[in-house]
């Protein structure tokens, strides 16, 4: 991919990009909507990356390329404000450039950039992550900053939540700041500790994007953070304010009727999902590879049950693939209120299996899940 982007490169600005970076997807293998909680969660880095391309200008100006369309999109190094919808490609890098530049980093001119990404986009693999971490990476190359892996992945996430304007957590970046081939990436949010370990042989992950975006994701996904915040200041009352990371299922059960119903069940989700990482943990290392599949299962099942953000095609591709032979488990991953289901799998389950699953589910909605078999891959890097 290197050399193909380096021709693009020249082809687009006339000379040779000096800096390239790489950075995975991901897919999330358990912990949903824990991460903002302070809570437990567990990723996979894939092996579809974005890979971007940087050179000096010799001015203050930052130019953002768009390798589909040969757009361009010129921006003032001191006027780095969002931009707006038609542009928005283009905050994910510019977000990121902003907080390196306010985390003490300095920059004495501006930069041409081009991406190029083997990430499907919309498919629930995190492709903004990707490009976060992959921009960073990139930058700290081009520049010499002295930054390191954590601090390139925070950047990614507040780039995310206060440039873009989406309140996730940490996952995504972490996943594809920390991944590494055959592990998986285990993140104590709260501590913002990232491990890997090894992830059983011969596994693999399948993912069977339902095509269905629900019109109000963004606003749904702010309104369950929202919610999981409101459970946590009951939950603190009396105290100073705390995540609900650190309360039990009887601290939640002694606040009950201080909380609606639909509150009190977004908690019970994440105090629950929180025990099922680690569970999931453990049973990975003792080798029980169908009891983590009925955690993914059961993790499912909440999402739907108690922090609704199932829907009916998420609940049918789950219950489809998870009677397929060489399914260990599925679940819904990623955000939710549509997007995609990751099916973990043994290294039998195969493209035939996948079409099988396909087709049943185009008969009952009349439209076709998009398929990707993904292997897990290495985390972010200069090339
Ligand atoms: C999205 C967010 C993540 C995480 C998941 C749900 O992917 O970007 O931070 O909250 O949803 O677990």
């Amino acid at each position: 991919m290197k050399s193909t982007l380096a021709s693009y490169f020249e082809k687009t600005y006339g000379r040779p990009a000096e800096a390239f970076a790489q950075a995975p997807g991901r897919i999330e293998f358990i912990g949903n909507h824990t991460d903002y909680n302070g809570g437990l969660t567990m990723g996979v880095a894939i092996d579809k990356i974005v890979m971007a391309a940087l050179a000096r200008r010799d001015d203050k100006k930052l130019c953002f390329a768009s390798i589909k369309t040969g757009e361009k999109v010129l921006v003032d190094m001191d006027d780095l404000q969002k931009r707006d919808r038609e542009h928005n490609w283009v905050n994910y890098p510019l977000g990121v450039f902003k907080y390196l530049l306010e985390a003490g980093m300095t920059a004495d001119c501006g930069f041409d950039m081009l991406d190029m990404s083997s990430v499907p986009p919309g498919a629930g693999l995190s492709s903004s992550a990707a490009i976060e971490l992959s921009s960073g990476y990139a930058m700290a190359s081009l520049y010499g900053f002295d930054i390191d892996r954590k601090s390139l992945v925070r950047i990614g996430r507040q780039s995310e939540n206060l440039f873009v304007g989406m309140p996730c957590g940490i996952l995504d970046q972490g996943v594809s700041g920390y991944g590494k081939a055959d592990s998986l990436v285990y993140i104590d949010c709260l501590t913002e500790d990232f491990s890997n370990f090894p992830l059983p042989h011969k596994c693999r992950f399948w993912l069977f994007n339902s095509t269905k975006k629900h019109a109000l994701v963004d606003g749904l996904y702010a309104e369950r953070h929202a919610e999981c915040m409101e459970a946590a200041r009951v939950l603190s009352e009396g105290g100073k304010m705390r995540l609900l990371r650190h309360f039990t299922m009887s601290d939640l059960d002694a606040a009950k009727e201080k909380l609606s119903q639909k509150v009190y069940n977004r908690a019970r989700h994440v105090i629950e999902e929180n025990a099922r990482v680690l569970k999931a943990k453990e049973l990975l290392e003792r080798g029980d590879i169908a009891g983590v599949g009925r955690l993914l299962n059961a993790s499912h099942e909440s999402s739907k049950t108690l922090f609704e953000n199932s829907c009916e095609e998420l609940d049918y591709l789950v219950d489809t693939v998870s009677g397929v032979e060489g399914v260990y488990g599925a679940r819904l991953t990623g955000g939710g209120f549509g997007g995609a289901v990751m099916a973990f799998t043994d290294d039998t389950f195969s493209q035939t299996q996948a079409n099988e699953v396909a087709q049943i589910y185009e008969k009952k909605f009349g439209k076709k899940p998009m398929i990707f078999a993904c292997a897990s891959g290495d985390g972010a890097k200069t090339v």
